[in-house]
């Protein structure tokens, strides 16, 4: 019997657990249909920024030019820099295209960090058609008056009122940095998130030693970066009732498999198909489906989370006590000889 590979995310039923994460491929509607075609279950726009609203100051273009020729081999798959979203209205008006044209759900992104006017975009995504809205929260707090609770604060104030001004189901995609974030988790689901994308990856600078510019030079993940989401999707799953959305790290099908044992609703992917092409999405769904018949699960659901910490029989294998014994079976030469450059 072939494996359903069904799941519900936000409520939505997905007919697969891949799903396009925001990034230029679903900012253009050639690429989009080319991801429905290769089985995603659900595509995630590109953001819409706090900043582009409130100022339309913000150059995006200039930034996606940057980006393209900061890794060359996603040149190929790269759409046209125009057809890019580049401004609230070209925003919705792109919202309204790819619901007209995908059979699967879509979801509307928006990035920022404080609550205000800008926010009248939620409900005009709801307006354009958006099935979800996933709220990115990228911030980095370099503000040496400003602790750690003000920041959850005003994390969870963005999150109601975005809440409170649609009724499609919301995420929220944050980073991990937070001191206890399983208690954020459950304050961000008591805000009114649906679901939480895990996690945001944050791009970090680099310095250019010929013109000592400060570049903000936009790398790939890797598959290694995977056991962050995977650990703490692992942690919250059965503890937080949300739906859990994996990003950063899935490259192949094991990766994907990874994250939904450990308890993913959704797998969302966006470096492996800048690097691979839409068609990777068809890898992984084909590698996904293999496992499954050769293991005789019925169905992805079956799966979901059976690996999780609180079905684990090892709890403490996500936690504290695991790096402890990593360290300790650590034997000399075995990191090298044992290397998997996948990181597995
Ligand atoms: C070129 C590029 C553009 C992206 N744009 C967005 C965006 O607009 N909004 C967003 O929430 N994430 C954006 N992301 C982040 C991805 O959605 C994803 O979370 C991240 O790349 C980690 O997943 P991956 O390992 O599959 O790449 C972007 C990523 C890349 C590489």
């Amino acid at each position: 019997m072939t494996p359903d590979l069904t799941t519900t995310y936000l409520g939505l039923p997905l007919r697969s657990p891949i799903v396009a994460s925001a990034s230029p491929l679903t900012g253009d509607l050639d690429t989009l249909l080319e991801l429905e075609a290769a089985g995603v279950g659900a595509a995630v726009l590109p953001s819409l920024f706090e900043e582009q609203i409130e100022h339309e100051q913000v150059d995006v273009h200039e930034l996606l030019e940057h980006m393209t020729h900061s890794f060359g081999e996603a040149l190929t798959w790269f759409p046209e820099l125009d057809d890019y979203s580049t401004g609230p209205e070209a925003y919705l008006e792109h919202l309204r295209a790819a619901k007209a044209a995908l059979g699967v759900p879509v979801i509307a992104s928006l990035n920022g960090i404080s609550t205000g006017g800008w926010l009248r975009y939620a409900r005009l995504c709801e307006e354009a058609g958006a099935d979800a809205l996933e709220l990115n929260v990228y911030a980095v707090e370099a503000d040496p008056a400003v602790p750690g609770a003000a920041v959850e604060e005003r994390t969870v104030a963005l999150v109601r009122e975005v809440r409170a001004a649609i009724s499609i189901p919301l995420a929220v995609k944050v980073g991990p940095f937070y001191s206890a974030f399983a208690h954020m988790a459950g304050r961000l689901h008591e805000a009114g998130a649906d679901g939480l994308v895990l996690f945001n990856r944050f791009l970090q600078p680099d310095v250019d030693l010929e013109t000592l510019a400060v570049e903000p030079r936009l790398v790939l993940s890797t598959p290694t970066e995977l056991r962050l989401p995977l650990r703490w999707i692992a942690i919250l799953r059965g503890r937080v009732p949300v739906s859990l959305a994996g990003t950063t790290g899935v490259h192949d099908w094991e990766g994907a498999l990874k994250l939904l044992l450990a308890g993913a609703d959704a797998v969302m992917v966006a470096s492996a198909a800048l690097e691979r092409g839409p068609a990777v999405v068809q890898e992984l769904l084909d590698g996904l489906r293999a496992w499954l018949e050769e293991r005789e699960y019925v169905s992805v659901e079956q799966l979901k989370g059976s690996l999780s910490q609180a079905a684990c029989p090892d709890p403490a294998a996500f936690e504290r006590g695991n790096y402890m014994r990593a360290l300790v079976s650590y034997a000399p030469g075995a990191g090298l000889r044992g290397h998997d450059p996948a990181g597995r």
